[in-house]
């Protein structure tokens, strides 16, 4: 049988299927199950200073028209250091009852916000942290120069503050992705996500009203990073996570394939269930066999663009027939 362990960050994983930060890692169950189906590893939901922030003032609101006007600040403070606290005994909880590496997750509004968290998430034992950033660059005033700046900021400053690995899960949407990715390893960075799939919003035309789009991924939205994990693959000195449309062994094998360390999945365990882990794996282990493979450093990165002999079709945008066989 093949052995499909691989170190990622620094972590030991026993497999590179990964489930990726969303509900089903929100709770000490939730994670137990991740780890039966055989999961290489965890990330956990992320947590959010907005939310944190968000029920403070909503504490805030309730004792001002209370008449605690005098208390706020002192709940201000309190709460800021409570919010997080649930999230902090689950890391202690999940290390003691798991041996697969914990990886939090943090999405923040403020650089202050990323630092104190980041410190109290290391201190509560987790094995590496995913920082979940994401800047929505509405105001036109914005330059895309302060937009990278602000992500760059972050990372260098959490990377300078805690010691264990810090992966960073980004989205397509920037014109250089080639020179934040860059970016971003040479700040401290280990790892890169590929790629964040964001909320989506959607308008309900018999209402007249907005409403929350579909929450899941199809598998062909897999392209988008399987594009992009080629190209930097060997390029940029940091591990590769490939998040988006992975919905079973085959895209994952093709993820590997392209140069990715590991590949997270979180749509299709919502689909088809947690146990799904075990299917992949088992998918994964047999395309290896038939294949002749007995680790994974004998294909990973095998078709990136620098190995590819045909490296051109991953820089090409349009269809033209002489490249691509259709019209
Ligand atoms: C219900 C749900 C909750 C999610 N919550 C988070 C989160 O808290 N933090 C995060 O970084 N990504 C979150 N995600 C995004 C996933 O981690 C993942 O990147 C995305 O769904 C694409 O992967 P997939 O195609 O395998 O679903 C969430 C996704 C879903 C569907």
């Amino acid at each position: 049988m093949a052995d499909c362990s691989t170190i990622f960050m620094g972590l030991q994983l026993s497999n590179p299927l990964v489930v990726a930060s969303c509900s089903l890692t929100k709770s000490l169950k939730g994670i137990k199950k991740c780890v039966d189906a055989g999961a290489g590893a965890v990330v956990l939901k992320s947590l959010f200073e907005e939310q944190i922030t968000a029920d403070a003032q909503q504490l805030e609101h309730s004792m001002w028209i209370a008449g605690h006007s005098e208390a706020i600040d002192y709940v201000r403070n309190i709460s800021r250091a409570l919010g997080p606290k649930e999230y902090l005994t689950m890391i202690e909880k999940a290390k003691k009852a798991t041996s697969i590496p914990i990886i939090a997750s943090l999405n923040c509004i403020s650089a202050k916000g990323y630092l104190d968290f980041a410190r109290q998430i290391e201190s509560a034992g987790a094995d590496g942290l995913e920082l979940n950033i994401s800047i929505m660059p509405v105001e036109p005033e914005h330059t895309s120069e302060s937009i990278e700046h602000m992500y760059l900021d972050v990372v260098d400053r959490v990377c300078h503050t805690i010691t264990i690995p810090v992966a960073v899960k980004i989205g397509p949407y920037f014109t250089s992705l080639s020179r934040m990715a860059h970016e971003i390893c040479n700040k401290g960075a280990k790892a890169l996500v590929f790629f964040n799939r964001f909320f989506h919003p959607d308008i309900d035309i018999d209402k007249i009203a907005l409403m929350t789009g579909y929450r899941f991924s199809s598998p062909d939205e897999m392209s988008g990073a399987l594009r992009w994990i080629a190209l930097l693959a060997g390029r940029v000195s940091c591990d590769f996570a490939a998040s988006t449309g992975v919905h079973d062994g085959l895209g994952a094998i093709k993820h590997l394939l392209a140069g990715a360390t590991i590949v997270q999945v979180c749509s299709v365990l919502y689909l088809k269930g947690i146990s799904h882990i075990q299917t992949m794996l088992e998918q994964l282990l047999s395309w290896m066999d038939e294949h002749n493979y007995s680790t994974l450093e004998q294909f990973r990165g095998r078709l990136s663009q620098k190995e590819s002999d045909r490296p051109e079709l991953y820089e090409r945008l349009q269809y033209i027939k002489t490249f691509v066989d259709i019209d």
